[in-house]
């Protein structure tokens, strides 16, 4: 049994999702959309990267308090220089047994080889149409379906057998290609997950309208490909797993407004400039890099970690619509979902 503190309602800190970079060579318009995010957008200055010393000490005092599992986001985490280098530093925790990187897909076709050799143990691709019009939109027209594709085939040449595919669900913008994209990954090693649209940060126009619940999806695909639930394969797993009936393989859902999963949450943020969030909606950080760049010395590292999560109640998605819709929140392109 892994010690560790545990949160006001009972809940361990598990996970670790490390941002390392607030860029991006996409504009989803539901997370950086082109006309806000533009060529001056103030992004976050290099100097306030956290480096990859700071990280490496970070991730050191969360496993101690009880992290098993760690995920690489951004941004667009492959934007990193060296990212191959920050990935072998967190590979060599032995007390971690999942190590995972969610990308776009378009730098993979460069990196996936340096990646593997690197030991990252697992890859997400975020994918949400094989349309090449409706992915052009999708991206903000900065990358194409055929990158995506064949990043996929280079991590696959790189010994990523079995990825994770996310797909955020948009009703009237790419819910009619879903099952293009199921028939597409059926029958292959890797996972498909469907995505409901989520309210986070201020700036993605969220309305409820867009958001296609994960039943409704099951119940289109169950019809075509018959599916049986499966049991999660962790506790606090994001994803409802299904398997296609005939043995074509699996497909999860990710049902955070319809069905939230607040109750097992487990997982830390650390935004790229050093800020710690104990929930994806939450409206400010903690200004780790502050005591990092200030001396604090890992005892008093661990014990602020260890008191932050000790007074947690966060439970944004089970309240959404009662208390919170005020207030802004941190947007996703600093946190990487
Ligand atoms: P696996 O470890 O492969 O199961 O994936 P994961 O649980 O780390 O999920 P991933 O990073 O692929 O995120 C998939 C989707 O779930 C994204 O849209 C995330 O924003 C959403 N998601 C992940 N964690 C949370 C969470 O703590 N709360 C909410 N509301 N959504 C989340
Ligand atoms: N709702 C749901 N998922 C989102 N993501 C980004 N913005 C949203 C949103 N508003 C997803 C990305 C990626 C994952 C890390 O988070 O598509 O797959
Ligand atoms: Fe970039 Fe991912 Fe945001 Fe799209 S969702 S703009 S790929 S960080
Ligand atoms: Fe965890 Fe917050 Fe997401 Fe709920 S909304 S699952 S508490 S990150």
């Amino acid at each position: 049994m892994v010690s560790g503190p545990l949160d006001q309602l009972g809940r361990p800190l598990r996970d670790l999702r490390i941002s390392v970079i607030d860029r991006c060579n996409f504009r989803c318009p539901y997370c950086m959309p082109a006309d806000l995010f533009t060529e001056d957008y103030a992004f976050v200055d290099r100097t306030e990267w956290l480096t990859f010393d700071e990280i490496e000490r970070l991730a050191r005092i969360f496993v101690e308090a009880g992290v098993r599992k760690l995920r690489i986001t951004g941004g667009e985490p492959l934007l990193r220089p060296g990212i191959e280098e920050l990935v072998e530093r967190l590979a060599r925790f032995p007390e971690v047994d999942d190590l995972a990187l969610t990308t776009n897909g378009l730098l993979l076709g460069r990196l996936a080889t340096r990646l593997a050799d690197a030991g990252l143990g697992r890859i997400t691709v975020s994918m949400d149409s094989l349309d090449p019009e409706t992915f052009e939109r999708m991206s903000g027209r900065r990358g194409s379906i055929d990158q995506v594709l064949a990043g996929i085939d280079a991590a696959e040449a790189a010994g990523f057998t079995a990825l994770k595919i996310n797909c955020v669900v948009q009703r009237g913008v790419n819910d009619r290609q879903v099952m293009d994209l199921v028939a597409h990954f059926r029958e292959t090693p890797h996972i498909l997950r469907l995505i409901e649209f989520m309210d986070v940060g201020n700036r993605n126009g969220w309305n409820l309208e867009q958001v296609v619940p994960s039943r409704e999806l099951r119940e289109r695909i169950h019809a075509r490909w018959p599916l049986k639930a499966l049991p999660p394969e962790y506790a606090g797993e994001v994803a409802r797993r299904y398997a296609f009936a005939d043995g074509a393989g699996e497909i999860g859902f990710i049902s955070s407004v319809s069905q939230p999963f607040c109750g097992d949450c487990s997982r830390a943020r650390l935004s790229c400039d050093g800020k710690l969030f104990t929930c994806l909606f939450a409206g400010a950080g903690h200004d780790v890099m502050g005591m990092l760049r200030g001396g604090a010395s890992d005892t008093e590292l661990s014990g602020f970690v260890a008191a932050l999560w000790g007074a947690r109640r966060d439970r944004y998605s089970e309240l959404r619509g009662e208390e919170t819709r005020k207030g802004k929140k941190i947007e996703m392109y600093r946190m990487g979902g």
